[in-house]
């Protein structure tokens, strides 16, 4: 049945009621996130229908391998080896791209767009080091690419910014968004776990990859940061300007120093603004920081994420849920898909609001409070030694505090932790490089950065 719009696929009707749209989709990949989504579209069609008129046919679905056994189960006939024929197939209103990493998504991707369809994404990896120019080619050709799911999993964060906070002037976004990493550091500060049984347990429950290094290095993290910075602050932010440090020295010591003083340890995405006279900069990092408990982010537990955006005249806001996992991911990539077939049918789409690339203001250039955890020898004079570094590269010491000598530590020596007013990291840089060089001071076992309510 032909439609008058020359945008809409087809129109389907039963009975007397409004005929609906359908819409034919192309998907690529049928893995943790692909196969939920077929599942989800046959469930919740009815539903979609009777929102928006728009019924989808899974037309094709793109795998590797097509005798593999799949759960939830898919109608063989659907699937193909060929992703091409997919995206070139003129029967395929909408492409959802679920396969991940570079290539071949990212050629698939610009071939869908070039060809007029619409093409959803989950693929962070692939958005974050080239998505400026698949926007590029989805505004030349009048399309929508969406990527709701590359950002944080099932938490609204892409559409909310794109959208509801368009007209906000955003400072800072902080984000938990690496569901691995947070399991790890609740385990460790609820059940006293170390570091490698948090990581071996997040392995067995699945939260965890066999090599963990995306997650626990802050490669992942950093990779959804460089996606919201960009849509957040109208600028391109790519994985390569994030600077990252891992959970993977994190101590049963930080923890507890961390709880004592009112902290607790989380791996934050942060992306900061910083307005100048030539317009701003950006400043995008990864980090495990100690964080006040009272702020909303420190009640983040298990593999939930969350994301804190502070806004001039919004104020605080808290977007919080499954940052992963194949139906969570899944229901972002749905609601993406109504969003682009709705678009199509009205002949309209929206570009991505990233603009050109972003000056990024580099890591020493930074600013934060920071936990130092000194262990010096516990005699006379040895305070005011350590404390004239802090004064002499001005970082100002907020409080301190003298711990007991632990049960492995030599007798003799002392520990003292250390909480500074915010500082510039290159002066705590150096900070730290004096420190090291005075002959009371031991051993440095660990700085954090500090982040407060
Ligand atoms: N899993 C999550 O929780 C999650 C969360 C947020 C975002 N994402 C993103 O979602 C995307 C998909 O992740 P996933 O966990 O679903 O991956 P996955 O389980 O590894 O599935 C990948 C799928 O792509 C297919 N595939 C691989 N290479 C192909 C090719 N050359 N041609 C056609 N099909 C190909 C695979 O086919 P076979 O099945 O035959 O091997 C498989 O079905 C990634 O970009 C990921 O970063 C995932």
């Amino acid at each position: 049945m032909s439609s008058e719009n020359p945008a809409l696929a087809s129109e389907t009707g039963t009975g007397s009621g409004p005929k609906a749209v359908t819409v034919r989709v192309g998907i690529l990949g049928c893995g943790n996130v692909g196969a939920p989504l077929v599942e989800l579209i046959g469930q919740r069609n009815d539903a979609i229908e009777a929102a928006t008129g728009i019924r989808f046919e899974v037309a094709a679905v793109a795998v590797r391998n097509t005798s593999k056994p799949r759960e939830p189960a898919i109608d063989e006939s659907l699937l193909t080896t060929v992703a091409n024929s997919v995206v070139t197939d003129p029967s395929i209103d909408v492409v959802v791209e679920v396969i991940g990493g570079i290539e071949p998504a990212r050629s698939l991707i610009a071939e869908a767009l070039k060809g007029g369809k619409p093409v959803v994404t989950a693929n962070k990896e692939l958005l974050a080091n080239v998505g400026v120019e698949l926007y590029e080619i989805a505004d030349a050709n009048g399309v929508d690419l969406l990527f709701e799911a590359a950002a944080a999993g099932a938490i609204p964060i892409v559409r909310p910014l794109r959208e509801s906070l368009l007209g906000e002037d955003i400072q800072r976004l902080m984000g938990i968004v690496n569901g691995t990493t947070n399991y790890i550091l609740t385990r460790m500060t609820e059940d006293g776990a170390s570091y490698a049984e948090a990581l071996a347990e997040a392995q067995q429950r699945g939260y965890a990859e066999r090599d963990p290094t995306a997650d626990v290095e802050g490669y992942d993290a950093g990779a959804k940061a460089a996606i919201m910075a960009s849509i957040a602050f109208g600028t391109t932010v790519v994985a390569g300007d994030v600077y990252h440090e891992g959970i993977a020295n994190i101590t049963q010591e930080d923890i507890a120093f961390a709880k004592h003083f009112g902290y607790t340890i989380k791996l934050l995405a942060i992306a900061e603004r910083f307005a100048d006279d030539e317009g701003f900069e950006v400043g995008v990092t990864v980090y495990p920081a100690m964080v006040d408990e009272t702020h909303p982010l420190a009640s983040v537990r298990g593999s939930f994420n969350a994301v804190f955006v502070e806004g001039a005249a919004a104020g605080d806001l808290m977007f919080y849920g499954r940052g992963a996992g194949g139906y969570p991911t899944a229901s972002a990539v749905l609601g993406d898909l109504i969003d682009a077939s709705a678009n199509k049918t009205r002949g309209s789409f929206r570009p991505v609001p990233a603009g050109p690339r972003a000056r990024i203001r580099p890591v020493d250039a930074l600013g934060s409070a920071f936990y130092f955890n000194v262990e010096v020898d516990d005699t006379p004079g040895v305070l005011a030694a350590v404390s004239g570094a802090f004064g002499r590269h001005g970082v100002s010491i907020r409080s301190m505090e003298q711990q007991v000598v632990s049960e492995g530590d030599e007798l003799g020596r002392a520990r003292i932790a250390f909480i500074t007013h915010e500082a510039v990291e290159r002066d705590v840089q150096a900070t730290l490089a004096e420190l090291q060089d005075l002959d009371a001071v031991f051993r440095i076992h660990s700085v954090l950065r500090v982040i407060e309510s």
